[in-house]
């Protein structure tokens, strides 16, 4: 920032003619004022972190920014099998609430089945590197979070998979479709979807959904917010 109030000060001194003066200083100061803007933006993900204070909150805010302890195990627990058996952890109005999720969207000839929920600080560590290490570091930055900076470690975020049974192919899918619409009724909202990327940090993840409870997955939903942007506007 100094820089620029010198070079400003240098480029007005220097010059004689009165009218282009103003006008090279005010595209100066455009110019300067979208470099700084770019600059907070590449940088911001991962500075400053914060640790989360109210992680049993249903509307913690866990991000690149706000990390949840190594220690924390959600309160609640409850386990769930899927579909096809698998054993999922997630909290209990979470579960309660997915529960009666997918009997709505059964009634509407719509299928979803979770895939995944909690999951603690040592798999999302391994999961990263394993990113990491397979696809290397800037893809693994956008697809994946690093050790206690996942939601799914709160037990408060399900992934989900529709009738075409892949992650890949869901946003595809009438499972897709019917979720967009639906999903904010029973709480839950898409938690990082298309064209925010540069907000979440993440890639648009349309099977990734986040409890936060009934009144502000509407709000959230009415306003097409991140829980970034609602933490921002109504916390
Ligand atoms: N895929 C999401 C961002 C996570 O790793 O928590």
């Amino acid at each position: 920032m100094p820089f620029f109030v010198f070079a400003y000060n240098i480029l007005v001194i220097q010059m004689n003619d009165f009218s282009y003066k103003y006008i090279y200083a005010t595209l100066f100061i455009i110019i300067a004022i979208v470099i700084i803007d770019d600059i907070n933006l590449s940088n911001r993900f991962y500075e400053n972190v914060n640790l989360v204070s109210n992680p049993d909150s249903f509307l913690t805010l866990v991000n690149k920014n706000n990390q949840l302890s190594p220690n924390y195990i959600p309160i609640d627990l409850e386990l769930l099998k899927n579909d096809d058996d698998k054993i999922i952890f997630l909290r209990k109005i979470v579960k309660d609430q997915y529960i009666k999720l997918k009997n709505m969207a059964k009634q509407d000839g719509i299928y979803i089945n979770v895939v995944s929920a909690y999951r603690n600080y040592d798999y999302q560590a391994n999961l990263f590197n394993y990113y990491v290490q397979n696809k290397g570091l800037s893809y693994a930055k956008v697809v994946s979070a690093r050790a206690g900076h996942s939601e799914l470690q709160t037990g408060l975020a399900i992934d989900i998979e529709g009738e075409n049974k892949d992650y890949d192919l869901f946003h595809n899918s009438s499972s897709y479709l019917w979720m967009i619409k639906n999903a904010y009724k029973y709480g839950f909202i898409l938690r990082y979807p298309e064209g925010k990327e540069n907000i979440t940090g993440y890639n648009f993840e349309p099977w990734h959904y986040r409890y936060v409870g009934l009144v502000e997955a509407k709000t959230i939903y009415d306003n097409n917010l991140t829980l970034e942007e609602y933490y921002i506007n109504y916390w």
